[in-house]
């Protein structure tokens, strides 16, 4: 029998798996809470930091804050919360300090805070997004912890309150192979807690998830209610939409309950609920019309603002509300010159707005779950979003572990925006390999993106297969619509393959060019034969237009991309860290010759449209 090795003692700086212990407690999308008309309690503002290269916090477990031992002698400790610098969360730490540009490891946050007694309530820690693991401690105990950078982590932290707080938060962004991105993307990798950090109160029983849509059946006058509670208790819920005065009860068994509002009955004698006569307004991007909904179970109460709209793929067409859409695009990074990816209020709002100026009705917010706040703009201004997980090159597609982060990421972007009516496609990556395990790993997603929610098209970015020239991915047959990544005119040398390569992937499922494009400095300038110049971008611009308008299966593009954004690995001359395919600079202060173009384009659909000449993609009759 092997012989046991003696256990000695190891201090902490023998540890080698010293993470393992704070694997467990792994907060997903389970721990979610519906937050629509919630009150919370903000933590955001001046937090203590240090930058904790090795990780010193977790090895030697600073959250304890052991400062003497057990026979009273003063143990000198390598931390002091209260004398750290401070931050103000939240915030990409990258552009708090000129030394921390480039900075991809941990930083631990921490600070004090009040709270007056919970009662009999449940409180929950919120934090926005922290990217890319954070692990969180309470008076000196181990609360959690949450993967994946662009999504929300929930906390139940109630029983670790007390009057007075010391929370801890230790953040780790760093890149690695087998996370979602994975340590390789053509993105700069930002590191904090970047999205608000608040608390929440909740009843013991409190409502969980709450989803309402239009229910995809062409009749535009029934609406599907879903309520989950926090406990498999039956109760009743009500469901008010104010301005429509419907009040509807529905059957909560079990903890889930849900119900079909049929507006087409409201004017009918036999009401089964009070009603007033007002006709459901569709939401649309030039009517972008919202709706209050109230729903209340046991003691809690929740609310949205929500517009209710259909979009579903039907005989090869992409349909809001029963009619054709030409979605006229653009892509957009979550990046700010001087905010990293905490974008402030304004920022979104002029990301909007310049899609408007464009002639968009239509973005592709790549290739992460941005700020919810960008689909809520989205809905009040009216504009169409794609929402995408950043499954993103070569991910490891064979690890499951690697599948549950991704699986858990895309649950989370759903159950947090699926009640924005700007919301019509989710995409569950982009640019993968075309191999088995990629199929294997991808088409589980999909089929989760279906699941999780019926009323939405999925879809993804895909690469085009060089050898045959033709779109010849295997995960088209799992997705309602295609995406399709083509640089003809940059990365690939001719213009003349573009035709024949859409006649080969000749797909019986609208598509989406979701990528095209070329570098420009802005103010570089010179002949249609200079790549990274402000004409050959404009150019490119021209060719592609040309040929893409007369494919009459593309319904849609976005090109890439909005504005210009910071890339490590740009280094030429003309890029100097920025990825330049922006047909605006970094900073949105200069429009290239490229944005007019693709203006022109969108003009050009819309005066079509209008004259009644505009069917489909190409401006052609049917
Ligand atoms: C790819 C990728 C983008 C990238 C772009 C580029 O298609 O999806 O994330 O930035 O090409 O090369 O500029």
């Amino acid at each position: 029998m092997e012989e046991k090795k003696p256990k000695i003692y190891l201090s902490d700086i023998h540890l080698e798996n010293y993470t393992e212990q704070y694997e467990e407690k792994q907060a997903t999308v389970e721990n979610a809470v519906f937050m629509g008309g919630r009150k919370t309690e903000s933590l955001n503002g001046q937090w203590n930091y240090a930058v904790d290269q090795y990780d010193t916090c977790l090895r030697q477990k600073w959250f304890k804050e052991r400062y003497v031992d057990a026979q009273g002698f003063t143990l000198p400790v390598d931390y002091s919360f209260d004398e750290w610098p401070v931050m103000n969360l939240p915030v990409c730490w990258n552009v708090v300090r000129p030394e921390y540009i480039i900075y991809d490891g941990s930083m631990v946050f921490t600070r004090r805070f009040s709270f007056q007694g919970a009662g009999d309530e449940e409180v929950f820690l919120r934090i926005g997004a922290a990217n890319y693991i954070c692990r969180v401690f309470l008076n000196g105990e181990y609360v959690g912890m949450h993967r994946g950078g662009s999504t929300p982590a929930f906390f139940r932290i109630t029983e670790y309150l007390k009057n007075e707080n010391r929370i801890i938060i230790a953040v780790d962004s760093t890149r690695r192979p087998e996370q979602v991105p994975t340590e390789n993307t053509d993105w700069f990798n930002y590191g904090g807690i970047y999205r608000e950090i608040e608390l929440v109160r909740v009843p013991k029983t409190h409502i969980k998830d709450f989803g309402i849509a239009l229910v995809p059946d062409g009749t535009y006058s029934r609406i599907q209610v879903k309520v989950r509670l926090s406990a498999p208790v039956n109760a009743v819920a009500t469901v008010y939409i104010e301005e429509l005065g419907v009040k509807q009860e529905l059957q909560v068994t079990e903890g889930v309950g849900e119900c079909v509002l049929d507006t087409s009955k409201w004017d009918k004698p036999e009401r089964e609920q009070s009603v007033s006569e007002q006709p459901l307004v569709l939401w649309t991007t030039e009517t972008p019309k919202l709706y209050n909904v109230i729903v209340s179970c046991l003691t809690d109460k929740v609310s949205d603002r929500v517009g209710f709209r259909e979009i579903k793929v039907e005989r090869g067409e992409i349909l809001l509300n029963g009619k054709k859409l030409f979605l006229q695009g653009i892509s957009c990074h979550e990046d700010s010159v001087k905010n990293g990816k905490a974008l402030t209020e304004e920022e979104r709002i002029e990301n909007i707005r310049l899609a408007k100026e464009l002639g968009c009705n239509f973005m592709r917010i790549a290739h992460y779950p941005h700020h919810e706040n960008m689909a809520k703009l989205a809905d009040e201004i009216g504009m169409l979003l794609w929402e995408e997980i950043p499954v993103y090159w070569a991910i490891q597609f064979e690890r499951e572990k690697t599948y549950r982060d991704a699986e858990n990421q895309l649950r989370e972007l759903i159950t947090r925006d699926r009640n924005r009516a700007s919301v019509i496609i989710w995409s569950v990556g982009n640019e993968n390999a075309d191999t088995d395990e990629r199929l294997s790993f991808m088409s589980r997603l999909a089929e989760c993106a279906h699941k999780e929610d019926g009323t939405r098209p999925v879809s993804a970015a895909c690469l085009v297969d060089s050898e045959k020239n033709k779109n010849a991915d295997r995960l088209a047959d799992y997705l309602d619509i295609i995406g399709i990544n083509e640089y003809c005119g940059w990365y690939t040398p001719d213009f003349e393959k573009l035709p024949q390569l859409l006649k080969n992937s000749n797909p019986d499922k609208p598509v989406i060019i979701t990528e095209f494009g070329a570098d420009a400095l802005k103010g570089y300038h010179g002949t249609l034969e200079d790549k990274g110049t402000e004409e050959y971008q404009a150019y490119v611009y021209e060719r592609q237009i040309e040929t893409l308008r007369g494919i009459s299966y593309i319904k849609g593009m976005t090109p890439w991309i909005l504005y210009d954004f910071r890339c490590p690995r740009r280094t030429a001359a003309i890029q100097k860290y920025y990825n330049r395919k922006g047909l605006l600079s970094e900073d949105k202060s200069y429009k290239k010759p490229a944005f007019e173009v693709l203006k022109k384009f969108y003009g050009d659909i819309k005066a079509a449209q209008s004259a009644g000449s505009f069917i489909r993609c190409g401006l052609q009759k049917e």
